[in-house]
């Protein structure tokens, strides 16, 4: 257990740091960027009505798994599985998530240099006017299809979050984080409330509210839960190795479920900004990546202090990402310094380094971006959810797990359906929809 000393991140025994820490890795792009934009891909409300379900029956639960293990063994991903299975291959589990946390981490980082750049725009005064729909459009291009300039701010990004990480996790940025997440949100709901009295807004709001079900398909589910759990950070091992901070005394139900709640009205207040701006600037949901950057410039003009609203609002969204992102390298590098010997300043540059490279082909093209985000943060995740579940639930096993979670005198409730959830429920439920993907060739 030496090893384990250096990813430990100072001041994390209490679960205000906890809660903190969790819920800084589940907000970030996943709820502003890739919630509104999946969802507006997959028809809208019946997307968002799978959404809430696939988060309540299955990613809440893959949570209690995910943070018992961590608690338990204290240990990164590969450790953690070495720890509860010694002797089998179960720790290849966490090798695909430590490998799968390394991939998000490269597209990711490609739409926070985005955010970097809109950041800049909005400190040279660009969204002191109402813009047009066409005029972000140009914006947008300017930004993310301009050769070197997407490749320089994903680099910018990365570095960021290399400083952040190679000094392991300052309370500095959870201390920020606890201050900075509120404002955030209180800025999103004054969006939402300009954005849904818009002229033309209703129309966008019944796209995100008022679910057609014969839109429901493969697609639909598997993009919801795929979407599920990238929002909550499951299916890697990030919440292993959060669940490592959790002092044995806290209660844990209490405070996974707070994070859900919390990384869930995100999403959803982000999709009452972006939707009735769309509608009302009268622009296509199903535009993919871009939609999100594109809409939320014409929205600025037309709030008062537009200029300064931008400022802060990209200003936040730039440390939402970065304590997701942070996340992401942190249980990149923790591999390599409890499981490989790495030293910390060592591991945290040659896996920044190695992931700026793969990120090069991402930020050029967003076709590969598109990819990237597809496999790692949809099919990966989704697969590496159902493994953990069928790890708790056969091999370590539900008593143990229970136990571990209801540690420190936290009441546990449902403890039996979450052990029937994780044997059968979540893996069958997951298990179907993949071979339903295979079987439709529906992919995306
Ligand atoms: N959940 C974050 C978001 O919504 C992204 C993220 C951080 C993540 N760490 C992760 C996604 C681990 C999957 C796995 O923006």
């Amino acid at each position: 257990m030496t090893g384990q000393q250096s990813c430990e991140r100072g001041g994390f025994g209490s679960r205000v740091g906890f809660v903190l820490a969790a819920a800084g890795s589940a907000i970030g792009l996943g709820n502003v960027w890739r919630f509104p934009y999946t969802a507006g891909q997959h028809g809208g409300a019946a997307f968002v009505l799978i959404y809430l379900v696939c988060v309540a029956a299955i990613c809440v639960p893959v949570l209690f798994a995910e943070l018992a293990i961590g608690r338990a063994t204290r240990r990164n991903p590969v450790g953690a599985f070495k720890a509860l299975a010694p002797g089998s291959r179960w720790f290849v589990v966490g090798g695909l998530g430590v490998l799968t946390g390394f991939a998000i981490l490269a597209f990711y980082s490609v739409v926070a240099g985005w955010t970097l750049g809109y950041l800049g725009k909005a400190l040279l005064g660009a969204f002191a006017e109402p813009l047009t729909h066409e005029q972000s459009v140009a914006m947008f291009e300017q930004i993310e299809g301009a050769g070197i300039v997407p490749v320089l701010l994903t680099g910018a990004f990365l570095l960021l979050t290399a400083l952040v990480v190679r000094g392991g996790v300052e309370a500095g940025i959870e201390r920020a984080a606890k201050i900075l997440m509120p404002i955030f949100f209180l800025l999103l709901v004054a969006m939402a409330i300009r954005a849904m009295t818009l002229e033309g807004a209703g129309e966008g709001i019944s796209f995100f509210l008022k679910p057609d079900l014969s839109k429901i398909d493969g697609g639909v589910f598997m993009g919801a839960l795929g979407q599920a759990f990238f929002s909550l950070s499951l299916g890697m091992g990030a919440m292993i190795t959060y669940g490592s901070y959790l002092g044995a005394n806290e209660r844990m139900p209490g405070a996974a479920v707070s994070v859900a709640v919390a990384d869930t009205t995100i999403a959803v207040l982000a999709g009452l900004i972006i939707f009735p701006t769309l509608f009302a600037a009268g622009g296509d949901p199903s535009a993919g990546p871009g939609l999100v950057f594109v809409t939320l410039p014409t929205v600025f003009g037309k709030l008062p202090a537009g200029f300064l609203f931008a400022i802060a609002f990209y200003s936040l969204l730039v440390i939402a990402a970065l304590t997701s992102t942070v996340s992401l390298l942190e249980v990149v590098v923790c591999y390599f310094v409890d499981e490989r010997g790495w030293k910390r300043e060592r591991a945290t540059w040659l896996v920044t380094l190695g992931c700026f490279l793969l990120a090069i082909p991402s930020a050029l093209s967003g076709t590969f971006l598109d990819w990237q985000s597809i496999i790692f943060g949809n099919y990966a995740l989704t697969i590496g959810a159902m493994l953990i579940c069928l790890f708790v639930g056969w091999v370590w096993g539900v008593p143990a797990a229970v136990e571990e979670i209801g540690r420190g005198g936290a009441v546990f409730p449902l403890a039996a359906a979450w052990g029937v959830i994780v044997r059968w429920v979540a893996p069958v439920a997951i298990a179907a929809v993949l071979i339903y993907i295979v079987a439709t060739g529906n992919y995306m």
